[in-house]
């Protein structure tokens, strides 16, 4: 049996992170989550008020950035230059600046570096946007999920719930629309599905079924 890359690309909200991280703790693997890489820089640099078009300046203060991922009893820890950001990440202000952030093509260029760095050792299960076609494009598995907006935005607000955000679904679903549209817009490796990978609607199946899927393929390709 080998270790294999399994890529994990789709919308917002599609339940990307939620079931992967299921299916790399069933499989023994690492979990990577490359939206909370995005999400940590922007974090930085709204409270460094730095303006979100300047490319040159973004991508010059992730160069002196540390972002690390540590799995943690209850998912995954984001620290970013030492500092604990893990609720910080999932605001609004930053949910709602972090697409103009990733729309830099330099930027996403150091992050990819990182993100290779990240996947050399073992087996892993990394989400994103652009995983299957512009970062683990060998990878054994790739998997492009999806789910109806409606679906989604209601997962969303339950996950906000959790984490004690304030949000409506009316509001959720404008705010996921736009985010796919400017992440499927932008220049910079797009959100698209890899011609490779298996397109899984997660609309009517619980994460457990999701995630046993995406385990099953997993296996028939180790
Ligand atoms: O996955 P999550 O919703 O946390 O991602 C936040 C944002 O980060 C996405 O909307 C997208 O703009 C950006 N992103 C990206 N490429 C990735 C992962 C996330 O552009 N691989």
């Amino acid at each position: 049996k080998k270790n294999i890359q399994i890529a994990i690309d789709g919308p917002a909200a599609a339940g990307k992170s939620t079931i992967a991280k299921l299916a790399a703790e069933d499989l023994g693997y690492t979990y990577i989550d490359t939206g909370a890489m995005y999400r940590a820089i922007t974090y930085k640099v709204l409270k460094r008020h730095i303006d979100l078009e300047n490319e040159e300046a973004l991508t010059q203060l992730l160069f002196e950035t540390t972002i690390e991922l540590k799995p943690s009893s209850d998912g995954q820890l984001v620290i970013l230059d030492d500092e604990d950001v893990s609720d910080e990440i999932r605001s609004n202000i930053v949910t709602s600046s972090v697409s103009i952030v990733a729309s830099h093509a330099g930027l996403r260029e150091e992050m990819v570096n990182r993100q290779l760095i990240m996947a050399k050792s073992g087996g892993v299960v990394m989400d994103g946007r652009d995983i299957g076609t512009h970062v683990l494009v060998d990878a054994e598995l790739k998997v492009f999920m999806s789910a109806s907006v409606d679906e989604r935005a209601k997962r969303r607000q339950l996950d906000n719930e959790r984490r004690g955000i304030d949000s409506h679904v009316d509001q959720l679903k404008k705010e996921i629309v736009e985010r796919d549209k400017m992440d499927t817009e932008r220049h910079a490796s797009p959100l698209v599905q890899a011609k490779d990978a298996i397109y899984l609607d997660t609309t009517n199946l619980t994460i457990q079924e999701a995630a046993k899927y995406i385990i099953q393929l997993a296996k028939e390709r180790m």
